[in-house]
């Protein structure tokens, strides 16, 4: 498939997304979010692929949703069509992602990234919410997995003062997994997919779940949960490799076809 605004491309076990409409710092349109959602489902459907990165450019990760489009409309617009609805297919991938974040990461492109589980982030990285400085909120979640991930004291400062924060505030703060200089960063973020995606695809589709649900259900649900999901794994072939292949001083050989 050819997209207008991305490029994507296979690594080994590794889909590979960059955004790219660099003119326009890849700031977010509807055409960028339809193409994110067939890509993204494209990778989710395809059992050769174990963790998906995504990444911009070096200047911009994701300056936001596009105002150019945004600006004309109006509120029957946006709540009639459901503006944005479908622009979460990082969080709704069942493969790990990983966000490449070089440059700008701000408003939605801030909003993309949050919606991966891991952030790996370049030295020159800037992330923000400005969207109040347009007169508007964030709408892609900001608001929530911002507060989850750095809690009510940054996140206000953030969505109420629009201002941009760097790698290095970012990762003291929690937001980022790792920072790396520029010129590292897909080196890094590569070999950290091609780690995940060298495990057993089931551990890590219920890892990611259990993960991700620690943010949703209370503790004892939570727990429950983490506790079911232990036992199914011990009905995988990847259970079964693992052990052995420890047992036999030996390196696991996962997702063999
Ligand atoms: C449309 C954008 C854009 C955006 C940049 N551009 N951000 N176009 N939508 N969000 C375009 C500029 O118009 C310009 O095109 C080109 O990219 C380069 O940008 P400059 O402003 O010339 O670059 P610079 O001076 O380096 O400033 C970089 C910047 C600034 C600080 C990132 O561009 C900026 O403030 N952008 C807007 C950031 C923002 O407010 N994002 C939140 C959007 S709201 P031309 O053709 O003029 O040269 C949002 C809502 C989220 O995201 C809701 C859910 C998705």
């Amino acid at each position: 498939m050819t997209y207008e605004t991305l490029i994507v491309e296979t690594v080994g076990r590794v889909g590979v997304i960059r955004l790219n409409r660099p003119k326009a710092l890849n700031a977010l349109n509807s055409t960028l979010a339809e193409e994110l959602r067939a890509a993204f489902a494209d990778f989710d459907r395809n059992e050769e692929i174990g963790c998906v990165v995504i990444t911009g450019t070096e200047r911009a990760f994701a300056a936001g949703a596009d105002i150019k489009e945004m600006a004309p409309k109006s509120f029957i617009d946006t709540f009639t069509n459901n503006y944005m609805a479908n622009w979460d297919s990082p969080a709704r991938s069942r493969k790990p992602t990983i966000a490449a974040v070089a440059g700008f990461a701000l408003g939605g492109g801030c909003e993309l990234a949050m919606q991966c589980d891991l952030i790996i982030a370049a030295d020159n990285a800037k992330f923000g919410q400005p969207e109040i400085t347009l007169g508007i909120v964030p709408g892609l979640g900001g608001t929530q997995r911002l507060t989850r991930a750095l809690g009510k004291a940054k996140a206000m400062d953030l969505v109420l003062t629009g201002r941009m924060m760097d790698a290095e505030e970012a990762e003291r703060c929690g937001l980022v997994s790792r920072v790396v200089p520029l010129a590292e960063l897909m080196d890094v973020a590569m070999k950290a997919a091609e780690t995940i995606a060298s495990m057993s695809l089931p551990a890590v589709m219920t890892a990611k779940e259990l993960v991700q649900r620690a943010h949703e259900l209370p503790l004892a649900e939570g727990l429950r949960f983490e506790r079911r999901a232990f036992h199914a794994l011990f009905g995988t072939d990847g259970q079964r490799e693992g052990m052995q292949a420890f047992l036999e001083k030996r390196k696991p050989q996962f997702n063999q076809p």
